[in-house]
C-alpha cells in the first residue's frame, strides 16, 4: 500500500522531470536496454493550434522530434524503433492535411536518407504502403533500397498503418497457404499469426510511448502490445527531444515485467 502510494507520488511529479541529459545517461543500464521502443507520434495539431498557427506548423515541427529520437535510437543501440506517422484512420482528415503529412514524409526520407546510411540504419515503412500516393510509394522505396544492407537500427515507419488491417492482412495470408496445403490449420499458432505481421522477425515492442496526454493505443501494433510497458506524458510531440526518451528509458528499467507469472 505505501509502495503504491510512493510510487503514485514519483510517477506523478514526473521523477525525472529536472534531471539533467548526461545524469539520466548514467542512470541508464545497458544491459537493460529496451529492444524495440514504439512511438505514438502525437498532438502536432494542438501544439500549433496553442500558438495560434495552422495544423501543418505542428506536423513540420514533429519532423524535428522525429530527426532527433532516431540519431538518440541509433546512439544509445535500440535494435528497433517503430513510429506511428499515418494510420488507416487518418485518411478521415481533410485533403490539405494529408498531402502536407505525406509531402513531409518525401521530405523527411529525402533529406535524411544519407544520415540514416552513414548511420547504418534500416529503413522499413509498415502498413499498406501500395495505397500511398505514388510519390510517397517512391520515397520509401528508395529508404528500403538505401538501406537495405544496413544492420544497425531498425526504424520501422507505419505508414497507412492499422493494427486491424495488419491482423486481416496476417489471416488472408495464412488463409491462402492453408488453401494451397502449404501450412494445415493445426500449425497455425501464436509465432505463425507473428511471422505473418509486418513486424516479422522483430521482438514485440517493450515500451510504448504517448504524447499529448492521450491515453489510447488508436490501434497501433494490437498484436505486438500484448505485454508492452507503455510510458504515457504530456509532453507534445513537436516539444518531445531525446531528454524524454531517456527519462521514459530510465522509468522503463525501474518496472518490473511480470508476464502474468509472480516477481
Ligand atoms: C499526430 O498529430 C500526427 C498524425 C496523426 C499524423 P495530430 O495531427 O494527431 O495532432 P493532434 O492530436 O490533433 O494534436
Ligand atoms: C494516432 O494519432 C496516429 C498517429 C500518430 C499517426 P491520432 O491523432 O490519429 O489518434 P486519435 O484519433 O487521437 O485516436
Ligand atoms: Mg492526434
Amino acid at each position: 500500500m505505501i509502495r503504491s502510494i510512493v510510487n503514485f507520488i514519483c510517477r506523478s511529479s514526473g521523477r525525472e522531470a529536472d534531471v539533467s541529459e548526461e545524469t539520466l545517461k548514467t542512470r541508464l543500464d545497458p544491459s537493460r536496454m529496451p529492444r524495440h521502443v514504439a512511438i505514438i507520434m502525437d498532438g502536432n495539431g494542438r501544439w500549433a493550434l496553442r500558438r495560434g498557427m495552422p495544423r501543418a506548423y505542428g506536423h513540420r515541427a514533429g519532423v524535428e522530434s522525429l530527426r532527433d529520437i532516431v540519431r538518440v535510437s541509433s546512439e544509445i543501440g535500440l535494435k528497433v524503433l517503430t513510429v506511428y506517422a499515418f494510420s488507416t484512420e487518418n485518411w478521415k482528415r481533410p485533403r490539405e492535411e494529408i498531402d502536407v503529412l505525406m509531402n513531409l514524409l518525401v521530405e523527411y526520407l529525402h533529406k535524411e536518407i544519407d544520415e540514416l546510411c552513414r548511420n547504418n540504419v534500416k529503413v522499413r515503412a509498415i502498413g499498406k504502403i501500395e495505397e500511398l500516393p505514388a510519390h510517397a510509394r517512391r520515397a520509401v522505396a528508395i529508404a528500403h533500397e538505401r538501406t537495405e544492407s544496413c544492420t544497425g537500427l531498425i526504424f520501422n515507419i507505419a505508414l497507412n498503418y492499422g493494427g486491424r488491417m495488419e491482423l486481416v492482412e496476417a489471416v488472408r495470408a495464412i488463409s491462402a497457404k492453408v488453401a494451397r496445403n502449404e501450412l494445415s490449420p493445426d500449425d497455425i499458432g501464436q509465432e505463425a499469426i507473428s511471422n505473418h505481421l509486418y513486424t516479422a522477425g522483430q521482438p514485440d515492442p517493450d515500451l510504448l510511448i504517448r504524447p499529448s496526454g492521450d491515453y489510447r493505443v488508436s490501434n497501433f501494433l494490437l498484436w505486438q502490445l500484448a505485454y508492452t510497458e507503455f510510458w504515457l506524458t504530456d509532453v507534445m510531440w513537436p516539444d518531445f527531444r531525446r531528454i524524454h526518451l531517456l527519462q521514459a528509458l530510465v522509468d522503463f528499467q525501474r518496472r518490473q515485467r511480470r508476464f502474468g507469472g509472480l516477481n
